[in-house]
């Protein structure tokens, strides 16, 4: 999927995820980094990417990755954990020298896990994210890298996501659904002291999440994490914060309709945000 003649005019951070979960870590970026402009890009008519193949979070990640470079990103942002788990790597290493070997595309899953390290005193630490994260199994694999002393247990929660993304996350029956994955992580391993929320869309039931969790626990979500390690990035790579453009804007691109977008991504970010549809097939 070679593209030519991309902008090389400064641009906009882009922002992907799979569809409104992106909102939560874009939220911290932007308070972390208020005069950057920034790309929010949601794939809400494919979503979601959880229950779908390596090849499949591959293609579609890579479409947006590639769109995002279109409208003049020079560095993207997968603020989504299953395509940085299953179509990061892949695209750093395979794509990015023939689209364009000086952009940029970072994941979340890397500054979730150097951040984790401080957090835990048991060394017992549980991962709940969408089923393709958990098999992938980047976080044990990347928490084993970083922390060897560290137990890891994981959890798939396949219906958090669409429970989210249909605005039900306040909604009575999901109650059922938090307490029943929380308690399937901790009878794994009774001596979890912390666990990550692995999946952008959780932070939306982290009220329903602290409702249902054994007292000594700590839950912890990525968006600050991410935004910290971004501000570092962008403080050790002048040449890449030089292509980012500072106007403090953010525009809201999305596959589904805009009016749907505009509804509930405006709910999920708590401030009233305008969405535009595009197409990221080609
Ligand atoms: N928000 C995403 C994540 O962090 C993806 C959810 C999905 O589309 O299944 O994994």
């Amino acid at each position: 999927m070679a593209r030519q003649n991309l902008p090389s005019a400064p641009g906009p951070i882009g922002v992907f995820d799979s569809g409104y979960g992106g909102l939560t870590i874009l939220r911290e970026i932007k308070e972390a980094l208020p005069q950057y402009d920034f790309i929010y890009l949601g794939d809400n008519a494919r979503t979601p990417y959880g229950t779908r193949s390596f090849e499949i979070v591959y293609e579609f990640t890579l479409q947006a990755v590639t769109k995002l470079f279109e409208m003049g990103c020079h560095l993207v942002i997968l603020a989504c954990n299953t395509a940085s788990a299953k179509a990061l790597r892949t695209i750093q290493i395979n794509d990015l020298p023939h689209l364009d070997v000086t952009r940029r595309v970072l994941g979340v899953i890397r500054p979730t896990v150097e951040g984790i390290g401080a957090i835990t005193h048991s060394r017992h630490v549980g991962v709940l994210a969408t089923n393709g994260t958990i098999l992938s199994q980047s976080y044990p694999l990347e928490i084993r890298k970083l922390f060897p002393d560290i137990t890891v247990s994981s959890q798939a929660c396949p219906l958090w996501v669409p429970l989210v993304e249909n605005n039900e996350a306040q909604g009575e029956g999901t109650d059922y659904f938090v307490k029943k994955y929380i308690n399937e992580l901790m009878a794994k391993d009774p001596q979890i002291d912390t666990i990550i929320l692995g999946c952008t869309h959780y932070p939306l039931l982290l009220s329903k999440i602290k409702q249902y969790l054994p007292a000594g626990v700590e839950v912890v979500s990525q968006g600050a994490w991410v935004a910290d390690s971004l501000k570092d990035y962008l403080r050790r790579h002048p040449e890449m914060d030089k292509k980012c453009t500072k106007g403090g804007r953010c525009v809201y691109r999305t596959t589904e309709s805009e009016e749907k977008f505009t509804e509930s991504a405006s709910i999920f970010l708590n401030e009233s945000i305008r969405g535009e549809r595009i197409n990221l097939e080609y």
